[in-house]
């Protein structure tokens, strides 16, 4: 295989060198393109574009592969727990006992907030939409750990993802318990760390809290499944906010926003919107699939089709499979998840659907869990954001500690040239 690729513009040819990954993965090398031919690379949402080299996430869209620092996606969600995952992500082996027990007593230690932080939590109106909520809490995290933002001092840089390791499931838990009408509690912390998030967000005022093993695991295989996905949109924003030195509180924070939108995290929200409209709909599912299709009505099928996968998403076989177990272990019947195979199944025949490649994606069947627990919709893509709240610190310290240069892309202007200014009583 040849290491450079050759490339010929205004008579004047250059070398570009060619990277290779460790799976094999080609990529050209541009970053002498501009110096040498006074050519940039135009690419609108960076479909051939590569930000950056990384050593956490592995996927290959065409077989359907995830690892996270090389162990399949599988077996990390049928054997590993949610912190041996962060674990991993964030410092890239798996923790052993000690390492384990070390990092959750350093988490449990962090895990309360500032009283200040819950006023401010309690003056937003309770119909906020809890992903702006959790967003505005995580930035305002930097006002009140000032000793945690030095993005050059490694100490402050681990005592922030302790921290917010520690802190973001009481914010998660708060945002929630106060869209509910609950008080605002701190947990239990003798238990683990996907257990207490569990009591934090399910505890009721009056009666005694019973865990429910079936809820810990599907929320443990949830949130490892979400806990990262290489260079999505709302991991790059987290890089890119990280890349101007501002510290992991306010990256993240700008990550929570990036994910929130419906094309991203927010699709298992409007998944189960979507799943209701339709049962409200007398169930016509075949109604919603010539809306998709149809070019002219900008209604899409949520939770179908993803930038990477064009086989299979490895994540959504795994939430099918739990979805249908936690239904039945917990006794729930859902008209909507019966929509949902409906859906998938009429979708999967459709020449359109089979045509562009476009499969159920991760959150297709995430929400219908989420609301076989109980949680109301619009907490969905919170429970989402904390399962990705490694993957973000995973990649904004890598991007650190790789010392990447400030992200700052080049645009090619399509504008006004040089014009001259009128006068508004010439205008
Ligand atoms: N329903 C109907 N048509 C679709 C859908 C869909 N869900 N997804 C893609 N298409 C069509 C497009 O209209 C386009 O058709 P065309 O070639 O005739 O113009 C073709 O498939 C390719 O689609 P793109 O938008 O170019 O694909 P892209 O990679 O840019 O988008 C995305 C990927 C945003 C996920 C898209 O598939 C989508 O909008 N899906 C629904 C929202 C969703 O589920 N998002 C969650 C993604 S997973 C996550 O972020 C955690």
């Amino acid at each position: 295989m040849s290491s450079k690729i050759n490339l010929e513009f205004n008579g004047k040819e250059v070398e570009l060198p060619i990277v290779e990954g460790s799976e094999g993965e080609l990529a050209v090398d541009v970053k002498s393109l501009r110096q040498q031919l006074g050519l940039i690379t135009l690419d609108p949402g960076y479909k051939n574009t590569g930000s950056c080299e990384s050593g956490i996430t592995f996927l290959d869209g065409e077989k359907g592969t995830l690892r996270y620092r090389g162990y399949e996606i599988d077996e990390l969600a049928e054997k590993a727990n949610f912190l041996e995952v962060a674990y991993l992500l964030i410092f890239g082996e798996l923790p052993t006992q000690e390492q384990h027990d070390a990092f959750l007593i350093e988490i449990k230690e962090e895990s309360y907030v500032d009283e200040d932080l819950k006023k401010i939590l309690e003056s937003f109106p309770k119909s906020a939409h809890p992903m702006g909520v959790l967003s505005s809490l995580t930035s305002g995290l930097t006002a009140f750990n000032p000793s945690s933002v030095d993005v050059n001092a490694d100490d402050q840089i681990y005592n922030a993802i302790v921290r917010l390791m520690g802190k973001l499931p009481i914010l998660v838990s708060w945002v929630y318990r106060k869209r509910m009408g609950l008080p605002l509690k701190y947990g239990d912390y003798a238990l683990g760390y996907v257990e207490n998030i569990a009591r934090m967000m399910f505890r009721k005022p009056n009666k005694e809290y019973v865990a429910n093993p079936i809820v810990d695991n599907a929320l443990t295989k949830l949130l490892i499944l979400h806990a990262d996905h290489e260079q999505n949109c709302s991991t790059s924003t987290v890089r890119i906010v990280g890349s101007s030195h501002a510290g992991l509180f306010a990256s993240v924070a700008a990550g929570i926003s990036a994910l929130w939108g419906p094309l991203h995290g927010g699709a298992n929200q409007a998944v189960v919107e979507m799943l209701e409209d339709i049962k409200n709909d007398d169930g016509d599912v075949q109604k919603y699939i010539e809306k998709a299709k149809d070019k002219s009505d900008p209604f899409r099928l949520m939770g179908f089709g993803h930038r990477v996968y064009k086989n299979f998403d490895p994540r959504a076989r795994i939430i099918k499979k739990t979805a249908h177990d936690v239904l039945n272990d917990l006794g729930v019947v859902d008209p909507v998840l019966d929509i949902a195979k409906k859906l998938e199944q009429t979708a999967l025949e459709d020449e359109y659907f089979v045509k562009r490649k476009l499969y159920p994606n991760v959150d297709f069947y995430s929400g219908i869990i989420y609301r076989a627990m109980g949680i109301p919709v619009e907490m969905y893509t919170v429970m989402f954001a904390l399962g990705r709240l490694p993957g973000w610190i995973a990649q904004w310290r890598e991007m650190r500690k790789r010392k990447e240069p400030i992200g700052r892309p080049r645009q090619i202007y399509t504008g006004e040239q040089k014009r001259s200014f009128v006068s508004i009583d010439k205008r």
